[in-house]
This record gives structure tokens, sequence and C-alpha cells, in this order.
């Protein structure tokens, strides 16, 4: 199992518990992330995740090595997310699946945030809806996308939290 852009580990571990007979492995740009991830990982025993400093878009993962990828928020930061996903795809077994969460309205999501820390921090004078974090905010967005870079038979399910 192949969690893209794993932050600090946290769905890496779930999904390594699930998959205890193989191996799960969490990738992500921020090294100090991982370090954390790793620490985290050890004191929990879970001895079956791993963590690869890497970018995901373009990380020469080994071809058809996983069954599955999940990623948690991401995935809406590529450059080119058709590429990126292309790549993702390659990582996948013949009949691997790819899921993932991403936000539906995160300039509703992240003004909520900066508004309950307002006392103690500006906000950002930037637009924070970034293109990145919007990028795969439209279901149909999604699809494309996806389908593009080769992946068949997706789903795209908007959810409230
Ligand atoms: C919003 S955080 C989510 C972290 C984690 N999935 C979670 O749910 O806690 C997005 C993460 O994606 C990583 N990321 C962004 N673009 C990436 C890329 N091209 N390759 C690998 N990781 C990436 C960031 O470094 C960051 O840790």
């Amino acid at each position: 199992m192949l969690d893209i852009g794993c932050g600090t580990g946290q769905t890496t571990r779930s999904a390594a518990r699930r998959a205890y007979r193989g191996r799960a492995v969490g990738i992500d740009l921020f090294e100090p992330m991982l370090g954390r991830a790793r620490h985290t990982a050890a004191a929990e025993s879970v001895g079956n995740a791993e963590f690869e400093l890497g970018d995901a878009q373009v990380h020469p993962f080994p071809s058809g090595g996983f069954d599955a990828a999940i990623s948690r928020a991401g995935v809406m930061f590529f450059a080119d997310s058709v590429a990126a996903f292309a790549n993702i795809g390659r990582a996948l077994r013949p009949g691997g699946r790819l899921a993932f969460v991403c936000h539906r309205d995160p300039s509703e999501e992240v003004e909520a945030v900066f508004a309950a820390l307002a006392e103690y921090l500006p906000a950002p004078d930037s637009d924070v809806s970034t293109p990145g974090v919007v990028d795969l905010a439209d279901p149909d967005r999604i699809r494309t996308v996806l389908g593009q870079a080769g992946f068949v038979e997706t789903t795209a399910t908007p959810r409230r939290s």
C-alpha cells in the first residue's frame, strides 16, 4: 500500500496495521514530517510501515509495486496533476486501486481556522484559496484528471464532515 503525501504517517500506520501481511509505504516531500512518522511508527511497534522522502509526481516507484494507493489531502498540490497521477498509476499493479480524500471548499475551512486563531495569528494577506488547494475540489475535475492519467472506473463522492 502506498500513501501519497503521508505527512506524519497516521494513515500509513493505519493501513500498515490492516495490511499486516504486507507493508505500507508513505511518501512525502518534507523530511521533518517523515522523521516524526518513523518515530511514531517505531513507538507504536508498527514494523511494516516505511517512509520515503520524495516527490510523488516524479518519484521512481517500483512499477506495479503496490496493490493500492491512498491519500488524505496529499494529492492537490501537483504542478501537473495528470502526469503525477499517471506516475502513481504506474506504481499500481494491474487492477490496483487509488482512493483519496481532498477538500471540497478549502477557503471556507481555512478561513474558519484563521478566524479561530485571529486573536493570536493574523490571517495571511494573500488569497487562501491557492490553486493547489482547490485543484481537485470539483468532482468533474477529479474524474477528468484521473481519466487522462489512465485510471478507469473513477468515482468521486462529495461528503460533508
Ligand atoms: C495536508 S498535508 C496531509 C498529510 C497527511 N496525509 C495527513 O492526512 O495527515 C499534505 C501533505 O502532502 C505533502 N505533499 C504535497 N505535495 C507532495 C508531493 N508532490 N509529493 C509528496 N508529498 C507531497 C506535503 O508535504 C504534506 O505533508
